[in-house]
């Protein structure tokens, strides 16, 4: 789905490059498993809707930001973001959702070639037959609550996915959805049947009114994807 306003702008794909050239540059570790990661997803024939090198540090920064050690992800796709939230420590884990087994094989193996196997987990399914699964998991004491979720999927399931990360929660911990700007579109009546302003729509909304979150805010990015933007939620 083509998204109005996104079109990118030499000038943000200059800052880009220049922060990235500094921050993550050609030699360093992470750098070969990005780029690893991106050159397969192309070849492979994914979508190239992954989060922009800048936004994954930012993914891994607020991993760190809040000690981070378990993580969840809706919308693997081919395991960028996965893997950027791995990288923000050593014994950080991810648990990711994917819906398509392609994209499932295609992250498997930029996670294989990152050396990350024994840190994230793909689980193959629909972020709203999985995610039940892994909060009875989570219940039942099987499995850690998480400390940092990223939902990333089918924008439609947005507030479903986020209510059920919420539920499998710690105290403070931190949950992002992306893609909730659109280019603008969010505040557009216009386009309010649009279902990715919708899905957008919705999760603000609830989120707005949950006194289950401490703080809430919308971080409009800009960069190489376009102009788009973070919902950041902390738990109570
Ligand atoms: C789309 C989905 C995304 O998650 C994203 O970051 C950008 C675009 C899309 O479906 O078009
Ligand atoms: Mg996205």
């Amino acid at each position: 789905m083509a998204m109005q306003g996104h079109k990118k702008d030499e000038k943000w794909l200059a800052a880009d490059d220049y922060a990235l050239k500094h921050l993550q540059p050609p030699g360093s570790q992470l750098y070969d498993h990005i780029q690893y990661a991106t050159k397969l997803a192309e070849s492979k024939g994914l979508p190239s809707i992954a989060v922009s090198l800048l936004q994954g540090r930012f993914l891994m920064t607020q991993c760190q930001m809040i000690d981070a050690k378990h993580v969840l992800e809706v919308g693997t796709l081919g395991g960028i973001s996965a893997i950027f939230m791995a990288s923000a420590g050593p014994d950080v884990k991810v648990t990711t959702i994917e819906v398509d087994e392609h994209h499932k094989v295609v992250a498997e193996e930029a996670i294989k070639h990152a050396g990350l196997v024994d840190r994230i987990e793909v689980l193959l399914g629909a972020g709203v037959d999985v995610l039940p699964r892994v909060r009875e998991e989570v219940e039942s004491g099987q499995r850690p609550k998480f400390d940092f979720t990223f939902i990333d999927a089918d924008k439609p399931n947005n507030l479903d996915y986020f209510n059920e990360a919420l539920a499998m929660s710690r105290s403070r911990a931190c949950i992002i959805v992306d893609n909730v700007v659109r280019g603008g579109l969010l505040a557009d009546d216009s386009a309010a049947e649009n279902p990715g302003v919708k899905g957008a729509r919705e999760v603000i909304g609830a989120v707005g009114k949950d006194d289950r979150l401490l703080g809430t805010t919308v971080l409009q990015t800009v960069g190489e994807k376009g102009y788009d933007g973070f919902l950041v939620c902390i738990v109570r």
